[in-house]
This record gives structure tokens, sequence and C-alpha cells, in this order.
């Protein structure tokens, strides 16, 4: 897989030259330890989903869609929207011949087309910090829970991101303007904030710090840097950029690359 795709993009899959990166990218996340948790984790703030009706928003390639499904069981139902045409194609193909009781649907999340007070839970992983209107999405999700109904939410707080490198200035350089290409890098420090302001009861929150394969750090943060640079955002020339991977590929082959960055899951009940 190509490591260029830029991670702030999130919001324009489908006009993306390289739509398929987002994908891929997604399939990497997703196979790390951590998000195992992360999942497990957000199904625990939902509470018992047994027969119950779940919005799933920015279901991506729809596998947590169809986990989701699972749980809420034969009686229940999941209604897994996403922005991305892309994203929902490929989680129509992944879901092909399942018996799940899962549907997709193109929606936005600052317009979602669903009555108030529809679903039991609702839950949005890694997708409030990309969107264009983040307090507009939180409002949505709110208004489409019954009352009593729980809501579960995970984004990183992007500002945590680490890495073990020689040039501390450089590196903070970087990760700063890593830090920046995403549209609410701070999300996951403000989640318990807005779901407060909102009235929401029983707030819940929970850090899940994810440890950083170097492959998995590269494909997130090389193509944000790349553009950066380019544009003059980030302050370093290209080959002081090329200079800046090269002690992170060495620690690689020697076993001692690390990177991490934190997210909160946070659960709440619409009163
Ligand atoms: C980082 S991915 C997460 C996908 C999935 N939730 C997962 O954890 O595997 C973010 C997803 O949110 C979608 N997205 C971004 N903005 C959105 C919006 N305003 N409404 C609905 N989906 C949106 C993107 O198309 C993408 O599929």
């Amino acid at each position: 897989m190509s490591a260029t795709g830029n991670i702030g993009n999130f919001t324009t899959v489908d006009t993306a030259p390289d739509s398929g990166w987002f994908i891929g990218f997604m399939d990497i996340a997703n196979a790390l330890p951590e998000y195992r948790v992360m999942k497990d984790e957000l199904a625990a703030a939902m509470g018992d989903l047994d027969g119950k009706t779940v919005l799933e928003v920015g279901c991506g390639t729809g596998d947590d869609a169809r986990e989701v499904a699972a749980l809420v069981g034969e009686g229940g139902k999941v209604v897994a929207t996403d922005l991305s045409t892309t994203m929902l194609e490929e989680a129509r193909r992944r879901s092909a011949g399942s018996t799940l009781p899962v549907e997709f649907r193109v929606a936005d999340l600052s317009g979602l087309d669903f009555p108030d007070d529809t679903f039991d839970a609702a839950r949005a992983k890694l997708v409030l910090m990309h969107c264009e209107d983040i307090e507009k999405g939180l409002d949505e999700l709110v208004r489409v829970v019954r009352p009593g109904g729980r809501i579960a939410v995970f984004d990183y707080d992007f500002d945590t991101t680490i890495v073990d490198h020689p040039d501390t200035e450089a590196t903070r350089r970087a990760m700063r303007c890593f830090s920046d290409g995403h549209r609410n890098k701070w999300s996951g420090r403000q989640l318990l904030r807005r779901m407060r302001a909102r009235g929401l009861q029983d707030v819940t929150i929970s850090p899940l710090t994810v440890v950083m394969p170097f492959g998995f750090f590269r494909t997130l943060a090389a193509g944000r840097l790349a553009n950066a640079q380019e544009s003059g955002q980030l302050g370093l020339t290209s080959e002081e950029l090329e200079q800046w991977w090269l002690p992170l590929l060495r620690a690689e082959e020697e076993g001692t690359f690390f990177a991490s960055f934190t997210g909160f899951v946070v659960g709440a009940a619409k009163p």
C-alpha cells in the first residue's frame, strides 16, 4: 500500500485520487490489538444490545457494523451510514451473503434523515474527529437516539501523538503539524464537555493508548507530513523531512521503534 494518503481527508474519500488508500488504512488500524479493546469498550458503553435498533455513523468498510449486528441479534437491527459511497460499496461487498440484520445507507452525520428518538443506541468510532461541523454532528447523534438510549463515541486527541526520535525539535514540529492536519484534533479531550453540554447523563470516559507499529505510524503520518512540507506548513525542507525519517527506519530495523497516541471511549445516556 502507498503511504501517500492524507489522514486529514477522511471527509472527502470519494473525491480523493487515492480513495482505496482510506480503505487499506482502516484495515491496518482495525487489525491493531488496541482496536479490539476499543470496539469492546464501545459495545459495553451501549449496554445490552439484544433486540435493539442501533445507528452506526461513519461506518467505513462496515466490519464494525456487522459485529454490532451480531450483538443485536435477530430481533434487532443496525443501520450503518457513511458519507462516502466508496466506503459503502466496500461495506456492502464485504457483507454480501451475510444474514446479519444490517442496512447500509449514505448519510451525512451533520444532517441525518431520521426522525427524533429513532434508535436505542448510536455509535461513532473515529468519525466526529473528522466532521466538518462536530457540534452539529453530535447534536444529530443525540437527536436520533430515544430518551434512555445510549451513545458511544471514540475519538483521538492528536496532540497525544509521540514518537521516540533523537531530534526533539524536528519531532515536535512534525507531530504538531501532523496533529494540526486534523479538523478536530482535540476532539478526544473535548468529548466529556460536549456530552455534558447536551445534558447527557451517566457520562463515562476511558482513555485508550494505541502503540503504533512502524508500518502503521508511517502510513498514518507520511502523507500528511509530505503534503504539509510541500505547502510550507511543516517548516522543514524535503531533505530535512527525508532525514527525519531515517532514525525511525533504523529504530524499526533494530527493534526499538516506539510511537503511540491516545483516544477516549465516551459513553452517555440521553435523558
Ligand atoms: C476514520 S474512518 C472510520 C470508519 C469506521 N468507523 C471504523 O472505525 O472503521 C471515518 C469514516 O467517517 C466517514 N465520515 C466522515 N465525515 C462524515 C460525515 N460528516 N458523515 C458521515 N460519515 C462521515 C468517512 O467517510 C469514513 O468512512
